[in-house]
């Protein structure tokens, strides 16, 4: 059984989706994380970000696998470094290489075979698994996500003024809608969902009813 969160960045999706997983004894696959992969391997190896072919031939090439809830880059623990602020603003560079998105699409649903999963990300509902049981589109307000993500960054000692998280959240949004393949867009068939002024522990009660309410065989 497949059940996707979609979602712009700040909605609380990763949480939000790890926990359902863990509630459903579900397999929980980040998909954010794969993209974020490839451009950290662009940096390590010094390929260039805008030469689209030597990307796409890139995430070929390394091997990105979501295991025991990390990410593994040829076979290294890079959980925490894709997640910093640098790799963050270059992700975009794999994100919109449609060989890149090929790629990871067919790795995404080779991780998915034959297993219940909670898949997080941009296109799950859309492109990757339109057959999914149950779709959830996140949002949360543009302020409400840009004070989580400081939140984050703080946590991680890279603190940055409200006012510029919002500004690079807002082209991350653009981006995000505007991508030629997988762009962000709600599946037709979507629940959207609004976090705001809800606590993370409500979002994944009501995430999980919802869920168990059109999955009755997980029960
Ligand atoms: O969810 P995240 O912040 O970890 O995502 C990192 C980047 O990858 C972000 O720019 C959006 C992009 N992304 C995507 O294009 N498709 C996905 N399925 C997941 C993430």
């Amino acid at each position: 059984m497949i059940v996707v969160i979609d979602g712009p960045a700040g909605a609380g999706k990763s949480s939000a989706a790890r926990a359902l997983a863990r509630r459903l004894g579900f397999r929980f696959l980040d998909t954010g994380a794969m993209y974020r992969a490839v451009a950290l391997a662009a940096v390590r190896q010094s390929v260039k970000l805008d030469d689209r072919e030597a990307i796409s031939q890139l995430a070929r090439r390394v091997k990105i696998e979501l295991r025991d809830d990390r990410l593994w880059l040829d076979g290294e623990d890079v959980t925490a470094e894709v997640r910093s602020s640098a790799i963050t603003s270059i992700t975009h560079y794999a994100a919109d290489n449609p060989g890149v998105r090929e790629h990871l699409v067919k790795l995404q649903r080779e991780t998915a075979t034959g297993q219940n999963i909670v898949s997080e990300g941009r296109d799950q509902g859309t492109v990757v698994f339109p057959e999914a049981q149950v779709k959830i589109f996140l949002t949360a307000s543009p302020t409400e996500r840009a004070r989580r993500r400081l939140r984050d960054l703080e946590a991680r000692g890279e603190g940055l003024p409200l006012e510029t998280v919002l500004e690079h959240q807002n082209l991350r949004d653009e981006r995000d809608r505007n991508r030629q393949t997988g762009p962000l867009v709600p599946a037709a068939d979507a629940i959207q969902f609004s976090t705001d002024g809800l606590e993370p522990e409500e979002v994944v009660d009501q995430l999980e009813a919802l869920a168990r309410a059109r999955m009755p065989a997980v029960e």
